[in-house]
This record gives structure tokens, sequence and C-alpha cells, in this order.
């Protein structure tokens, strides 16, 4: 899933969107469940009503501007499915409050520290949905009885949570209603911000230099790239997260972009002495990357009522196993 509140930008792109791509075009016959998180956007910063409607058309967009194919995937808005939310209420009720405090996510929107420890104090502003969110996550993956769950980094620990949610629910019925799915890390490592390497590059971010979006220009991407945080170190450019965090950072970018091992990448940067040129590579490779999606993104967001209509049939075909589980679930439990 990915949620609609702005536009993709690279870490979505490598970290996951991408990876959904390279799904589509296996020969083999899965089945595909790419989803615009909708419910899950409504968490916080709440969206603009008035333009939430355009966001998530976007987001489909989005998606298809980077070869998903929607005769391949269903594709769909989390909303459009009511047993997204029937299944998060049955599944919270599996959850431990212990658990979904030790979450980080909740706590980097609520501008806690990663190690604060959530009390009655510092989270009665903090809402349920935000602080519960991971289970809506775990109802849209089990739903589908998903197998593998191809996501970033950032959701590794949501994954997990979702596994002992399945194997809870397995065990208290004596049935095996879900399977407990894979992780399917994407290859890339989470991208950064390119203004502040403490924090991920997010959708979310309202500085938006420190965001490479997908249908950015080359223009645009040459000015934040040459803007984007290295450091002062004047030998060759190497690989090295925790010394020299902002440059590993665009290391990652081209190896994402490029497919390459990081070491493969050193080698193609060893050239470069000064932190112009190199930086002039980085943005003639996410620019040529970036050209594809740029217009047919362009070209998509001219027609709503197609996106509008791509979003209804996935929706109805993914309704049909999302019923089914449903039922499922609610048989199982005595409804
Ligand atoms: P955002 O935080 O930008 O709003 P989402 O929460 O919608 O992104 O996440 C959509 C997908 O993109 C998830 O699979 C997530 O793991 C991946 N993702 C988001 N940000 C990054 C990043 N900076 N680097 C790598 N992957 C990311
Ligand atoms: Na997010």
């Amino acid at each position: 899933m990915v949620q609609p509140t702005g536009k993709f930008h690279l870490g979505n792109y490598l970290g996951a969107v991408r990876v959904w791509k390279d799904l589509c075009d296996l020969k083999t016959n899965q089945n595909l469940y790419f989803g615009v998180a909708d419910l899950h956007a409504i968490t916080i910063p709440k969206p603009d009503a008035s333009n939430f409607k355009q966001l998530r058309l976007e987001a489909i967009a989005s998606l298809l501007s980077i070869g998903i194919d929607p005769l391949k995937a269903h594709v769909f808005f989390q909303s459009s499915i009511p047993q997204h939310a029937e299944l998060n209420w049955m599944l919270s009720t599996f959850a431990p409050m212990g658990y979904l405090n030790r979450m980080t996510q909740w706590k980097s929107k609520s501008n806690l520290k990663e190690s604060d420890e959530g009390t009655l104090d510092n989270t009665s502003n903090v809402k349920l949905g935000l602080f519960a969110y991971p289970v809506l996550q775990a109802a849209d993956i089990l739903l589908y009885k998903s197998t593998h769950v191809p996501v970033g980094e950032d959701q590794s620990q949501h994954l997990e949570l979702t596994r002992t949610l399945a194997e809870n629910f397995n065990k208290m019925y004596k049935k095996r209603v879900f399977p407990l799915p894979k992780t399917m890390l994407a290859p890339t490592k989470k991208i950064l911000s390119l203004n502040s390497v403490a924090k991920k590059m997010s959708k979310s971010d309202p500085n938006q230099n420190g965001v490479v979006y997908l249908n950015d220009s080359p223009e645009e991407i040459a000015r934040k790239i040459k803007k984007a945080v290295t450091d002062n170190i004047s030998e060759a450019f190497y690989y090295d997260p925790i010394n020299r965090p902002g440059v590993s950072n665009l290391i990652n970018m081209i190896s994402g972009t490029q497919r390459k091992s990081i070491s493969a990448v050193e080698k193609d940067i060893a050239q470069y002495k000064n932190h112009q040129d190199f930086k002039n590579y980085v943005t003639e490779v996410l620019v040529e990357e970036l050209k594809e999606p740029r217009l047919k993104y362009d070209n998509l967001i001219q027609d709503l009522s197609y996106l509008e209509k791509v979003q209804q049939e996935g929706a109805s075909k993914a309704s049909e196993v999302a019923e089914q589980t449903l039922d499922e679930v609610k048989t199982t439990m005595g409804f």
C-alpha cells in the first residue's frame, strides 16, 4: 500500500513501487494487490477534504506512470473495500497495547523520541487511529491472505506485528486462516532526505527541497541535488553511511536506480574529484530514470475518469477475495 498524501518520491519508487512494477513484469501468475491507503492517510496530518479526491487519483496516476499494469495487478482505494476496516476491528482485539507502544512511526509523527515510552501524559493527544495504524496495515495484508509483502525498510516493524496478529488469531481458533506473510524488502536501503540525513525522504515532509519527486523537472532535480547535504571530505567519493551519510545517500540512490552494487557504483564515481562533478552525475542518472514516468504521469493526470475506472475495476476484483476472507474470519469467530 502507498498513502495518497502527496507526490511520489524517489524513496517510494526505489523502496516500493518499482518493485511492484517488477512483480507485474514477472511471467508467473501471482495475484497482485496494490492499494492506495486512503484510510491511513487521514491519520496525521489530515488531508484537506476539498483536495483529497484529487490526491487519491494522483496516487493511481503515479502507480500507472511507473509502469504498473492494471491488467496484471489490482489497483484500488483501500476505502473502496469496507472489509479493510472490518478486519481491522477484529485484529485490534488481538493487538497488545504494549507492542503498539514500541512501534516507532506514531512516535515520530507525534514528535516523540523513538526511545520514549508512551505514557498517559505524553500520549493524551495522540489519536487512537494513529496509534493503531499498524493494525489496519495488518488487515490490509491479511485480508488477501498475502504471502509476500513488498515494502521499504521503514515498514519491517509493521510486518512483524502483522505476523504476530496472524499467528495469534490462528492459535486462538486452532485454524490456519492466515498464512504468515513474508517481508519482501526492496534491495535499496532507506532513502534519506536531501536536506537532513536524520529523516527519511517522505511525501509528508513540508520541506520539498529535500525530496526528489518522480515528476520533478530535470531543472528541479539538478537544483535539489546541487543543494543536497554532503560533507567537506575532498578525497574521492565512497560509501560510508556513518561518516559520510549524505554522500552515501546519493550513492544509494544511484545504486538503486541503476540496480548496481554499491562497489560497482563506487568504481563508476571514482573519476569524480569534486562535489560538483559527482552531483552532476547523480542528477544525470536520476533525470534519465524519471523521464518516462514524468511524461506518462502528465498524460494520465489529464484523464481523471480513466483513473477512477481503473480504481473501480481493481476494487471490484479485490472485493471478491476480501469478502471471502472476512466471511471465513467471522465464521471462524462464531459470528
Ligand atoms: P511516505 O512516508 O513517503 O508517505 P508511504 O508511507 O506511503 O510513504 O510508503 C509507501 C511505500 O514507500 C512503503 O512501502 C515504504 O516502505 C516506502 N518508502 C517510503 N519512504 C521511503 C524511503 N524514504 N526510502 C525507501 N522506501 C520508502
Ligand atoms: Na509514511
